[in-house]
């Protein structure tokens, strides 16, 4: 039988404005420090994974809440910029807002206000403009930046569409565990594993332990991103590791997970198995690290081929 479903990928978020501080280093609780350059990016875990699935060539459709607000139209124009259509449903509070310090030596430290997008609710997903932008995507990716009631509305929209749910489930913290198993895939980075394997934050794990204590929550397949060290892929194969890659000096990490998570998905849309679907996102990954910021610092495909990797 012919697959009617759309080829596009559906991404339920956050998208607001966020401010960037380059930093001589972080400060420390109580410490003011001088930054020497700031800029302003539309971002949010959402909007980014948006803009990688477009950048890296796939249709993307975005949802999420925002305010009645000038940050709103910035959001909306950026998303539109790249390609991904928005389907931004209005709330009775401000647009979120994020604050991202970074260091020279590329370390982040992110604050970030929800606002309109912890209004989002299962209804907005269910119904409406929402439901008309997802019912047609073959992939729904979430992350952990809207209610629990929307991660559960898009688990049920994909059981009556037959779409894969991918999910970054970051931040860590307050996710429902039934969540886990109605997922395709979970995308924790490694801090983000343990806290859902029940580990403690810093605990030394195996990878083989840290794969089959995810498994027991229920998890069917997981690529863990460990940073400058790659991706650990547990699948009913096995689990195994992709090493990072190096495209230069590393200047901000900020929304390299981002990167990683619309590039898989852009991958797994063209039919690629989930370790080629991992490496090409950890080639495109590895390329925004070294550029500041997030969004911006997202490759195209094109980019991500002069480095060798290429989709099916
Ligand atoms: P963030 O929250 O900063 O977006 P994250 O914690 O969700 O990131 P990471 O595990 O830090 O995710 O990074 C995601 C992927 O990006 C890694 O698996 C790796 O492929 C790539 N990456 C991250 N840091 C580096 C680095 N220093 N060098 C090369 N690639 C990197
Ligand atoms: O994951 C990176 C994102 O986190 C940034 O775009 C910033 O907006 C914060 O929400």
């Amino acid at each position: 039988m012919k697959d009617e479903r759309e080829n596009r990928i559906g991404i339920v978020g956050l998208t607001g404005q966020t401010v960037f501080f380059r930093t001589p280093h972080l400060p420390r609780p109580g410490e003011t420090v001088a930054c020497g350059e700031m800029f302003f990016e539309a971002g949010g875990k959402g909007h980014n994974q948006a803009v990688a699935c477009a950048r890296l060539g796939a249709q993307a459709v975005f949802v999420g809440g925002v305010g009645r607000d000038e940050n709103a139209k910035i959001c909306q124009k950026a998303l539109r910029h790249d390609g991904v259509q928005p389907c931004l449903i209005e709330k009775e509070a401000p647009t979120a807002f994020a604050a991202v310090s970074t260091d020279a030596g590329g370390e982040n430290f992110v604050q970030v206000c929800a606002g309109a997008a912890a209004q989002l609710c299962a209804k907005d997903i269910l119904q409406g403009d929402g439901y008309s932008a997802l019912q047609g995507c073959k992939i729904l990716l979430m992350q952990n930046e809207v209610p629990a009631q929307c991660l559960a509305a898009v688990i049920r929209l994909a059981q009556q569409t037959g779409a894969r749910v991918v999910f970054n489930p970051a931040p860590a913290g307050g996710i429902p565990q039934e969540i886990y198993a109605g997922c395709w895939l979970i995308t924790p980075n490694e801090e983000e594993a343990k806290c859902i394997a029940g580990f403690a934050p810093g605990q030394d794990v195996s990878d083989k332990a840290l794969c089959a204590a995810l498994h027991r929550t229920g998890v069917q397949r997981a690529a863990v991103t460990l940073g400058g060290r790659g991706v650990l892929v547990s699948d009913e194969t096995g689990c195994s590791r992709i090493p990072a890659y190096c495209a230069g000096r590393v200047v901000d990490t900020t929304g390299a997970g981002d990167t990683f998570n619309g590039a898989l998905c852009a991958a797994l849309l063209q039919g690629m198995d989930l370790k080629a679907a991992v490496q090409f996102a950890v080639t495109a990954a590895g390329i925004s690290v070294t550029r500041p910021g997030a969004a911006g610092s997202i490759p195209t495909l094109q980019e991500v081929r002069g480095h060798g990797s290429r989709l099916l």
